[in-house]
């Protein structure tokens, strides 16, 4: 973007990595196209600056060397159209060369088409990097993933940069997690312990509250002896809660284990939910959300909050006997004064029932990559770029 803004990617091939995976119905029509918006900026800028413009992406996970309808990124071109208001053609096979004039955009076909994208082939890199004279990462999505679309051609590229999009995410998690306003607090929540613990470890040496949510709750609670009935839980991982609950607390911090939950004999939209104190659980009980107690102690703490990191519903929130946790949390967020910062489908699809999207500070558009930040890794994408600009 600053290439741009300097008069630099005039008449320049601008080859753009997005990430376009948008969820399809069976149709093959867009459900949700928050990613394909959220790369229109980075498209729009390198347009006015008068590049010749390749933007491609990933869809879905296809096998390499063939290209079946259902990977398409046709209904993303089209998509794209509308909102940049011009054509946006797509050309099928583009890794020996693509026609563009400067002042146009065109879209390269699904990326993961392409034999050695997965393995980020040094040979197909090259190639890529030859397309261009600027390439440019705006795929937060993508941005866990070293691939040849990635990462490999930034190693190659003339010049290698990253695109408005990938910047404020980057941005807003530094604001989150290096410099927080604190008390930080994370809510951490779903259904499976084992897929989030190395975020619950990363987080525990860094947040003020370490708030548990959905089966993640379930397993913490067997941790500290109380009765689940037959909710979902892990409980090998017992050990690796208790741990959690320990590391924080000699940090003074603390992991608020629900008092009451809402529970049901079935899992059910139209079951007969009771709420109950958490040491009432029956054995026959499944937990699918915190209990209004719980959530008002909840919600006063995210209002107190410096900063507010947020993946995972708390609850079954689809269904509206068990959303309340959930909505509970999503309103506190939304009337906090903290820098909040949320990431996940769940996540973003209880944001969107809610109506909070322009009260949460930064939603993000990562997900698998929103989760390996949270982790405290640093995603290749972002590393290869750094590299590339210490070379500079
Ligand atoms: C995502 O949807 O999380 C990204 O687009 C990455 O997709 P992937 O998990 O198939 O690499």
């Amino acid at each position: 973007s600053d290439l741009c803004a300097q008069g630099k990617a005039q008449g320049q091939r601008v080859f753009i990595r997005a990430d376009l995976n948008v969820p399809q119905n069976e149709a093959g029509a867009i459900t949700e196209d928050t990613r394909i918006r959220a790369s229109v900026p980075c498209i729009r800028m390198a347009l006015d600056a008068g590049a010749a413009v390749m933007v491609t992406s990933h869809l879905g996970r296809p096998t390499e060397g063939v290209l079946t309808p259902e990977d398409s990124l046709a209904p993303v071109a089209e998509r794209l159209t509308e909102l940049l208001g011009r054509p946006v053609p797509l050309v099928r096979d583009w890794t020996d060369g693509v026609q563009v004039e400067p002042g146009q955009v065109v879209l390269l076909e699904n990326c993961r088409c392409n034999k050695g994208e997965k393995k980020n082939d040094e040979v197909l890199s090259r190639k890529l990097a030859a397309l261009c004279d600027i390439y440019v990462n705006d795929a937060f999505g993508t941005a866990h993933r070293a691939e040849a679309t990635t990462y490999g051609i930034a190693q190659f590229a003339p010049i290698a940069s990253a695109g408005p999009l990938l910047a404020a995410e980057l941005d807003a998690l530094q604001k989150a997690l290096a410099q927080p306003k604190r008390p930080l607090v994370a809510i951490v929540a779903g259904s499976k312990v084992s897929t989030k613990l190395t975020i619950l470890q990363a987080l525990a040496s860094k947040v003020d509250q370490l708030i548990v949510g959905g089966g993640i709750a379930n397993t913490f609670m067997l941790a500290q002896g109380l009765p689940i009935g037959k909710s979902l839980a892990e409980p090998d991982l017992v050990d690796q809660a208790k741990a959690v609950i320990a590391a924080m607390k000699q940090r003074g911090a603390e992991v608020p284990i629900p008092t009451d939950v809402v529970t049901a004999k079935e899992f059910k939209a139209d079951a007969p939910a009771a709420v109950k104190k958490s040491a009432d659980v029956a054995p026959d009980d499944l937990i699918l959300d915190i209990g209004p107690q719980t959530a008002e102690l909840l919600a006063s703490q995210l209002k107190a909050a410096g900063t507010i990191v947020w993946n995972g519903p708390v609850g079954v929130f689809e269904m509206a006997s068990f959303e309340n946790g959930t909505k509970t949390i999503a309103k506190a967020i939304a009337g906090s004064s903290a820098f909040s910062i949320a990431g996940g489908g769940d996540t973003l699809a209880a944001i969107a029932k809610y109506g909070i999207e322009k009260d949460v500070g930064y939603i993000s558009t990562g997900g698998g990559a929103f989760l390996e930040v949270l982790e405290g890794k640093t995603l290749p994408a972002f590393e290869i770029l750094a590299k590339r600009s210490a070379e500079a």
